[in-house]
C-alpha cells in the first residue's frame, strides 16, 4: 500500500499545484467570548522564493486545535500570519537537507505556503500503509499528547479504569483507544451529543459513555461509574473535574490536559471539589504539555503503527477538504463539530 494523501486520494500527488499566488489566515481582532469569521482575515501575497537555505513547501494538511483559542487572547500577533502544525510537500529548495518532493511536518501552518530552513521542519518516516493525516492526528501532536497522558502522567496499570472528558474528539479518541490497547479496565468517556456518545461506544471501544448535556456531570459519571475510578483524563476542567475527583478512588491519578471548557468562557465559576478528598485519596493531579514530550515521537511511532498496520487501531478524522474552510474548521470545532481529529486538507 502507498501513504494515502489528501482527503482519501490514494496517491501521492507527484505534481505541485500550478499557482503564483500564496494565501495566509491572518486574526484580525482579539474575541470576547467565542471567535467569528471576522476575527480573521485571508491575505494574498506573491509566492515567496527560497532564500539560501530555505525551501518553499505547499501545505496538503493543516491542523486547527483549541489551543489556537488561547493563543488569540494575546499571545497572537494581530494581522500577522498565523503558526500551526501543518504537512506539506517541499516544491522549490535552496538547501540540500531539504530536497524537492519531501513530505514533512512543520509549525507554520494556516497559509497555502510555508518557507522553512531546514530546523523548523521534521522529515516524515511515512510507514507504508498508514495514510499521510495520521501523523497530524494519532501519530502526531494528538497522539503524543494522549500516548504521554497514559504512560508517564496516569502511569497506566493493567485493569485501571478510566474515565476521559472531550471523549470524542481528538486527543479523547486517542485517548479511548491506546488505552485499551495498553490494557485498561473500564473506559467511561463523555461528549457533547448522542451521536458522539454512540460513536465512542460503537466504534473507539469506550465500555459506557455519556452526553455531558443531560444532567449534573457529577450524577451523570456515577451512574455510568458506580465503583468509581483510577483515572481521569481531562481535556475540559469545570464540572468534570470537580465530578471525577469525587469519583475517584484511593491512589487515583488525574492528568490535566485541557481545559476547553473555559477558552471562549473565561469568567465560568471556579472549580468546585472537595479539596480533602485529595488528601484522604492520595490522589495525583498532574498536568503537562506535550512540547516537553517530542522526544517520545519514535516510541509512539514503535507503540502505534503496528497497531494501524494491523486494524487494531483506527483512525478518528474529520477532515475538511478546501483551505478556504480552514476557519471554518477551527470555528466548528470550539463548538464540538468535529469527531476524532479535526484536520483540513488542500483541495486535489
Ligand atoms: N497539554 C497539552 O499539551 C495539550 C495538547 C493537545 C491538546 N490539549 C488540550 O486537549 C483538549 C482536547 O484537544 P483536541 O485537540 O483533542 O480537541 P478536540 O477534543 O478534538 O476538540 C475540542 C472539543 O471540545 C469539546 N468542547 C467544547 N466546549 C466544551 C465544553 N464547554 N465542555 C466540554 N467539552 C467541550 C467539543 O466536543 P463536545 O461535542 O464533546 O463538547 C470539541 O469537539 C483541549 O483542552 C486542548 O487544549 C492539550
Amino acid at each position: 500500500m502507498s501513504a494515502t494523501l489528501c482527503c482519501g486520494s490514494a496517491f501521492l500527488r507527484t505534481v505541485p499545484s500550478m499557482t503564483d499566488t500564496a494565501i495566509t489566515v491572518h486574526q484580525t481582532a482579539r474575541p470576547k467570548g467565542f471567535p467569528t469569521a471576522d476575527d480573521f482575515a485571508f491575505v494574498e501575497s506573491s509566492l515567496p522564493s527560497p532564500a539560501p537555505g530555505t525551501a518553499l513547501v505547499e501545505n496538503l494538511y493543516w491542523s486547527v486545535d483549541p489551543y489556537h483559542r488561547e493563543m488569540m487572547d494575546g499571545d497572537f500577533e494581530l494581522n500577522a500570519p498565523l503558526e500551526g502544525r501543518a504537512l506539506g510537500r517541499v516544491v522549490a529548495s535552496r538547501d540540500p537537507g531539504l530536497p524537492e518532493g519531501e513530505i514533512v511536518f512543520h509549525r507554520q501552518g494556516w497559509r497555502t505556503h510555508s518557507l522553512v530552513t531546514p530546523g523548523e521542519v521534521r522529515r516524515l518516516p511515512l510507514h507504508q500503509g498508514v495514510p499521510l493525516s495520521a501523523y497530524l492526528s494519532v501519530l502526531g501532536g494528538t497522539g503524543l499528547t494522549a500516548y504521554v497522558g497514559l504512560t508517564r502522567i496516569a502511569r497506566l496499570r493493567e485493569g485501571d479504569d478510566v474515565f476521559v472528558s472531550a471523549a470524542a474528539g481528538g486527543v479523547g479518541t486517542a485517548t479511548g483507544r491506546f488505552a485499551r490497547l495498553l490494557g485498561a479496565g473500564r473506559l467511561v468517556g463523555s461528549a457533547g451529543s448522542p451521536e458522539k456518545v454512540r460513536h465512542l461506544t460503537e466504534q473507539v471501544g469506550y465500555d459506557t459513555a455519556f452526553d455531558y448535556h443531560q444532567g449534573p456531570v457529577p450524577d451523570l459519571l456515577a451512574k455510568s461509574a458506580p465503583t468509581g475510578i483510577d483515572v481521569f483524563v481531562d481535556n475540559v476542567g469545570g464540572d468534570h473535574l470537580g465530578a471525577a475527583i469525587g469519583a475517584l478512588r484511593d491512589h487515583g491519578r488525574v492528568v490535566r490536559i485541557g481545559t476547553v471548557s473555559q477558552y471562549n468562557t473565561p469568567d465560568a465559576p471556579p472549580v468546585v471539589f472537595n479539596h480533602a478528598d485529595v488528601v484522604e485519596k492520595r490522589l495525583r493531579i498532574e498536568g503537562f504539555l506535550v512540547s516537553d514530550y517530542r522526544n517520545l515521537q519514535d516510541e509512539l511511532y514503535d507503540f502505534a503503527v503496528p497497531h494501524l498496520l494491523s486494524g487494531a487501531l483506527t483512525l478518528d478524522e474529520t477532515v475538511v477538504e478546501g483551505f478556504e474552510r480552514i476557519v471554518e474548521a477551527f470555528l466548528s470545532m470550539l463548538r464540538g463539530g468535529n469527531v476524532g481529529k479535526i484536520l483540513v486538507c488542500a483541495r486535489m
